[in-house]
């Protein structure tokens, strides 16, 4: 590959940085009881945790005494509280409400964390976060019927921090033509279904033979901008593949991919599918990758005869920007 400049996004793209949706902000089994995880999304700083309950949450880290990093420090979960390290202020886990001052009463209930809706699902540790701060939509539970944890054994699991939007990336499952010019597919899908959900978009493809893999059909249901959850169906094996976005700033998004192979008599063979599939799913994503780390977002491409229907996505996506000011 050359080795080529990057434009700020600023110069590359008119899209709103930031969008609403469910974001992925830490996995479960990263968030132990009674720690406290800071992570940096949205040009923002915030906290990820759990009450006693056992119920995950995610706070913005800044306390509204004087602004200090609440994880900084000695800044710690004391029984479920927050407990800022710099006056001692004391925040109940599950509202965020100031519960106690040490050298005061005054305040006691009357400001506090702004904690954000939170979900886990599916070993993931999800955020609504709105730039307009609008109430949190629903996020689909669709997935979770047919894919039960036990069941398939997870053989990847890999993040890339990606100077692109998420809008961008999403895009290419709207772009066919792209599989067989940038990627290694040999044959074009074929949409079978397009349709879109209050929550998203749900899309199959079908292949027909003489694809490298012995695929039949692909399902994608994304929520948002910000989660998809594909389901590549073949002769006898399924793969689940599970990608977050994450806006990190306005140049930076994180993007991780978690790859799952439903068990099935034989493990030996479940690993050689796991390890094909990832291997090539990895290989795709970063080809994606070396285009869309430098491309522009134009607002009015010259699409031919052969592109895929990537208006009816661009006017989709245009539900998640926030409010106009
Ligand atoms: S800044 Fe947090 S208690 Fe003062
Ligand atoms: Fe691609």
């Amino acid at each position: 590959m050359n080795a080529l400049d990057r434009l700020p996004m600023r110069a590359r793209s008119p899209l709103p940085p930031y969008v609403r949706g469910w974001f992925c902000v830490a996995d479960s089994d990263e968030v132990k009881q009674g720690e406290m995880k800071a992570v940096s999304f949205f040009g923002d700083q915030f906290v990820v945790y759990r009450t006693p309950d056992g119920v995950a949450r995610v706070a913005n880290a800044f306390c509204p005494h004087l602004g200090a990093h609440v994880a900084s420090h000695d800044g710690k979960i004391e029984e479920g509280d927050i407990v800022c390290p710099f006056h001692k202020w004391r925040f109940a886990g599950d509202t965020g409400l100031c519960k106690s001052v040490p050298y005061s009463d005054a305040p006691a209930g009357k400001v506090g964390l702004k904690v954000y809706p939170t979900k886990e699902l599916l070993g993931l540790i999800l955020m609504y976060f709105d730039p307009s701060d609008r109430p949190a939509d629903e996020l689909p539970t669709y997935d979770t019927d047919e894919f039960v944890m036990s069941e398939w054994t997870k053989s990847a699991d890999k993040s890339w921090v990606i100077y692109a939007h998420a809008q961008e990336f999403v895009e290419n499952i709207f772009d066919p033509a792209h599989l067989t010019q940038l990627h290694p597919t040999t044959i074009m899908p074929v949409y079978e279904k397009l349709e879109e959900r209050d929550y998203g978009y749900y899309i199959r493809l079908g292949f027909s033979e003489g694809e490298q893999f012995p695929v039949e059909s692909v399902e994608f249901n994304f929520a948002g901008l910000s989660y998809s959850y594909q389901i590549t169906k073949g002769t006898g094996f399924q793969v689940v593949t599970i990608g977050t976005f994450t806006a990190i700033d306005e140049e930076r998004t994180l993007q991780r991919v978690r790859l799952y192979v439903k068990k099935s008599a034989h493990e030996a063979f479940d690993e050689i599918v796991g390890q094909q599939f990832s291997e090539r799913f990895i290989f795709e994503v970063e080809q994606d990758l070396n285009v869309l780390n430098y491309k522009k977002h134009l607002p009015a491409p010259k699409l031919c005869v052969g592109d895929g229907p990537i208006y009816q996505y661009r006017r989709y996506a245009q539900k998640f920007y926030p409010l106009a000011v």
